[in-house]
């Protein structure tokens, strides 16, 4: 993968941000994959100021939580409706999610394969080098599915569920799913990804480290702070 280094965690994701907005500006009906989390906050903001059009994007979010209502304020559906759905305007038909009803994951896939695949593709990491949530033990023919989040998983998202009923099941794309956008940009930031980033470019290609198969794909970028990018080889 290609690693851009940026000095600060605020220049990294406003880089990301400059991605997604180049690729609709090639691009203004193009298909992005997104992400949720803390690092996400950032890129949607740089992404909202920088003025580019998402009126004629469609979005496919990588994953969503298991028995929450729709509404639930730490919803991903929340959470994108808030950071770029709402403010960028973009229209409710052409925004997705993995359907979270029992047995129709892969519907999703189909989704994503009628709308054309996916142009874009942004994800983060967690600190067990997860990516969408793909716990470690995924493997890399993995598709759209339920999977049980780890305790680690549970407890870093627990303060937007003001540390109690986290959910144990989500639905995510799988890494096959992931890997079949065109292009895939993954952002880090902050000390408690170094680890888990350093797995994933220095490490064995393994699903102990399930972000370490993007180095599958021929069209990925890093994009890092000092400190995620401080165990680097
Ligand atoms: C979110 C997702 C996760 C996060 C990862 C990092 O949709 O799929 O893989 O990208 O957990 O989360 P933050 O940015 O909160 O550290």
């Amino acid at each position: 993968p290609a690693l851009e280094l940026h000095p600060s965690a605020l220049a990294a994701e406003e880089a990301c941000a400059r991605r997604v907005a180049a690729v609709l500006e090639d691009r203004p009906a193009a298909n992005l994959g997104l992400a949720t989390g803390r690092t996400m906050i950032g890129v949607y903001r740089a992404l909202r100021s920088s003025g580019v059009s998402l009126a004629r994007a469609t979005t496919f979010n990588l994953d969503e939580y298991r028995d929450l209502p729709s509404d639930h304020p730490a919803s991903f559906r929340t959470f994108m409706a808030e950071q770029l759905f709402g403010p960028a305007g973009i229209p409710g038909d052409r925004v997705h999610f993995p359907d979270v009803r029992d047995g129709a994951a892969a519907e999703y896939e189909a989704r994503i394969v009628a709308a054309g695949g996916l142009d874009l593709q942004l994800l983060g990491i967690g600190v067990n080098g997860h990516i969408g949530f793909n716990e470690p033990g995924s493997t890399v023919a993995s598709r759209t599915r339920t999977v049980d989040l780890s305790a680690e998983t549970r407890l870093a998202n627990a303060a937007q569920f003001h540390d109690r009923d986290v959910p144990h099941q989500a639905v995510t794309m799988g890494i096959a799913t992931i890997l079949e956008a065109r292009s895939i940009v993954l952002v880090a930031t902050g000390e408690t990804k170094a680890a888990a980033l350093a797995a994933a470019l220095n490490g064995p290609m393994t699903p102990s480290c399930p972000a370490s198969f993007l180095r599958r794909h021929l069209d990925v970028t890093i994009i890092a702070d000092p400190a995620a990018a401080s165990r680097l080889s």
